[in-house]
């Protein structure tokens, strides 16, 4: 049996007000939903706020990390952020290869492997992204496309790291735009991906999270929850909400 997670991916919002408020409203709201929910919570926050996280998280049921992590380990790389300093400040999970990051910073698909690899190292989660745009789907490329982003993860990965991650689908029309995929939809690559990954180690398949993104919301949370292969969220704009984070965390 997968433990859910739940995991907000705040990208470029907050300041140190606003993330207290926040921060307080999920902490008071999880002191009951979360023993009820019995899944797991986190928060991946911009780089200068895990500081903050760390001091108004710590004790709490809520796990944070970061969005994005440099594939070196220390040196000149002006604007790097290394795993070890997110290490440094508490950090659990660390998101790699979202399609905001592969879309504006031109990662590929082998750079994403390689942040994999890096955060493993470092003892990370590492929340790895994939998913199609709407014009692959239209072609009918999404098993080629996020079968490809999978393959250059899998390629670099052993048994015993591919166990240690966690996998989000995203499909790129879904992000922000108040369109999800419907619980069917969703459920078939998911599906796909597990298969992918049963490629290399049937058993640790069977326990990787799939993590579903894309205006997941409270409205529809419960139904792409109940999905066999939908193991949580990871959720943008509704993270933003305490109640709506909530809501999506009673669901789960
Ligand atoms: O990483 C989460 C994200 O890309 C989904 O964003 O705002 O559609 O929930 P949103």
């Amino acid at each position: 049996m997968r433990r859910k997670l739940v995991a907000g991916n705040w990208k470029m919002n907050g300041s140190l007000a606003a993330n207290t408020a926040l921060l307080a409203g999920l902490k008071a709201g999880l002191k009951v939903d979360l023993q009820q929910a019995a899944c797991d919570v986190a928060v991946c926050v911009p780089t200068p706020y895990l500081a903050q996280c760390q001091a108004e998280l710590t004790g709490s049921s809520i796990a944070w990390g970061a969005q994005d992590v440099s594939v070196h380990e220390a040196g000149a790389f002006t604007g790097e952020v290394a795993a070890s300093m997110l290490l440094d400040f508490g950090s659990a999970y660390v998101i790699v290869g979202h399609s905001e990051r592969r879309a504006y910073h031109g990662e590929s698909s082998e750079l994403v492997a390689q942040k994999t690899l890096r955060a493993l190292a470092a003892g990370l989660t590492p929340i790895v992204c994939v998913g199609e745009t709407l014009a692959e789907r239209e072609a009918g490329q999404t098993e080629l496309v996020v079968g490809r982003q999978i393959d250059a993860v899998l390629q670099v990965l052993d048994a015993s790291q591919l166990q240690r991650i966690v996998l989000a689908y995203e499909p790129v029309w879904a992000i922000g735009t108040g369109k999800t995929a419907t619980p069917a939809m969703a459920q078939e690559v998911h599906a796909t991906l597990r298969a992918r990954l049963a490629s290399k180690d049937a058993a640790v398949a069977a326990q990787v999270k799939i993590l579903y993104g894309g205006s997941m919301k409270p409205e529809n949370a419960s139904e792409l929850l109940a999905m066999p292969d939908i193991d949580g969220g990871l959720i943008g704009g509704a993270a933003l909400k305490a109640a709506d984070f909530l809501a999506i965390i009673g669901a789960a």
